[in-house]
């Protein structure tokens, strides 16, 4: 009973956590146990996507009918030599006449070659492509409308890609503003990817179906389907990462697109990696209530049970497990106490079974490591010391991981 009345304030003390208890992972919702791979496959991956579709993310949309890539730049000598850098246009058209367009900006170590394939890294920026650099001559991407231009100047979110460091230990990096799929507003619908599919007029107000993050999630899976055509990347080797919101936007595309074989989701919080049912940090209520976010990150189902989150038929240790057999890396930052450090733990931890039915290492301890200490292989995940953010040491973190799998 206590959950319908939770408050908006936000508590940050342990004590005052209700109990709580989570939906069972390895159990249909007919009740039927999952045994073998083929029962998580067949039955239970296909049931819980649709239950996070139905009741969190909304429907991920469909593909266009057509894409086209057309380079906008190529620079062969960038970041002194050692980069070889390109801005892709992709845009999406479909049979009914409209279209919808997105810039990707791609980083390719120097030495990358057909011969020489190399891994990727893609995720989206908050502001545009300028952001991750201070290259004046890269395009100011995803700022149409009413963006703060000083906090997204050329080159604001450096710190948060370190190119240089990725591109030394032979990884490509694939961004694209998040808001080139949906600006990040409760009114961006009119200008996001979901016009590709819906009448103006159906665009003024929340979709019953789409959501922002589904928008997001939907755009680093377009931006891999690019990857797959570019002749230096070695797609059977991807990894999608995101900070944030975007986070919860790459653990959704992580959860979808099987194409990527690491999924690093880094800060996420509430509708991302943390469990909604542990009420400590932000609420899924207060993501309705206190802040709009909710209203366009999130569906109507999700704010009907978003005073009551018991009634969720599911909870985001289930997200994580849909990675299973592949690779996910949990991140927090001790001072992100809103994110919840310790429910982002437990549900990578909770979602355990799942990997360890096809023989791959989940979390071994219910209890998170001290920060700065990486834990788990398969299943791993990092707290950095420090403030909410996606810096050098998470990074180094997520190509450890990569190194393990890509590099064999
Ligand atoms: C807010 C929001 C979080 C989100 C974060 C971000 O803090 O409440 O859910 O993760 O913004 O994306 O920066």
């Amino acid at each position: 009973m206590y959950q319908e009345t939770i408050p908006w304030e936000v508590n940050y003390s342990r004590e005052e956590i209700p109990p709580y208890s989570l939906p069972p992972l390895m159990n249909c919702l007919n009740g039927a146990p999952v045994k073998t791979q083929q029962d998580w496959i067949k039955k239970r991956r296909p049931e819980l996507l649709a239950l996070f579709r139905k009741w969190m993310y909304g429907e991920f949309p469909i593909l266009p009918d057509k894409t086209k890539y057309t380079l906008i730049s190529e620079k062969r000598d960038a970041r002194a030599g050692t980069a070889i850098r390109r801005e892709i246009r992709l845009v999406f058209r479909m049979n009914n006449g409209k279209s919808h367009s997105a810039v990707m900006l791609l980083y390719l170590p120097a030495s990358a070659s057909v011969n020489n394939k190399v891994p990727v890294f893609v995720g989206l920026t908050f502001g545009g492509n300028h952001v991750v650099t201070d290259e004046a001559d890269v395009k100011i991407t995803g700022l149409a409308g009413k963006w703060d231009k000083t906090k997204y100047a050329p080159g604001a979110q450096i710190l948060r890609f370190p190119i240089d460091t990725i591109l030394k230990r032979g990884y490509a990096l694939a961004v694209a503003s998040c808001n080139d799929f949906f600006p990040d507003f409760s009114d961006g619908w009119g200008t996001s990817i979901f016009r590709l599919f819906y009448p103006e007029d159906e665009l003024k107000s929340r979709l019953k179906d789409r959501t922002a993050i589904g928008a997001w999630a939907w755009g680093v899976s377009r931006l891999m389907d690019c990857l797959e055509t570019i002749p230096e990347i070695d797609s059977s080797k991807a990894a999608c990462f995101g900070h944030s919101r975007l986070g919860k936007a790459s653990l959704w595309a992580g959860a979808n697109d099987e194409r990527f074989k690491l999924v690093c989701v880094n800060d996420s919080g509430c509708g991302g990696a943390a469990l909604s049912r542990r009420l400590y940090g932000e609420t899924l209520y207060s993501m309705f209530v206190k802040h709009n976010i909710g209203k366009y990150w999130l569906n109507d189902s999700t704010e009907a049970v978003a005073k009551t989150p018991s009634r969720l038929p599911v909870d985001q240790h289930e997200l994580i497990a849909l990675v299973a057999p592949r690779r996910v890396s949990v991140h927090s930052a001790t001072e992100d106490q809103w994110a919840d450090p310790t429910s982002e733990y437990l549900a990578a931890f909770c979602a355990g079974s799942a990997f360890r039915l096809f023989g791959k290492e989940p979390l071994e301890s219910g209890t998170p490591p001290p920060p700065d200490t990486a834990v788990g292989s398969d299943v791993s995940y990092f707290m950095r010391t420090g403030k909410h953010n996606i810096l050098l040491p998470d990074w180094i973190h997520y190509m450890d991981k990569a190194d393990e799998i890509f590099r064999q």
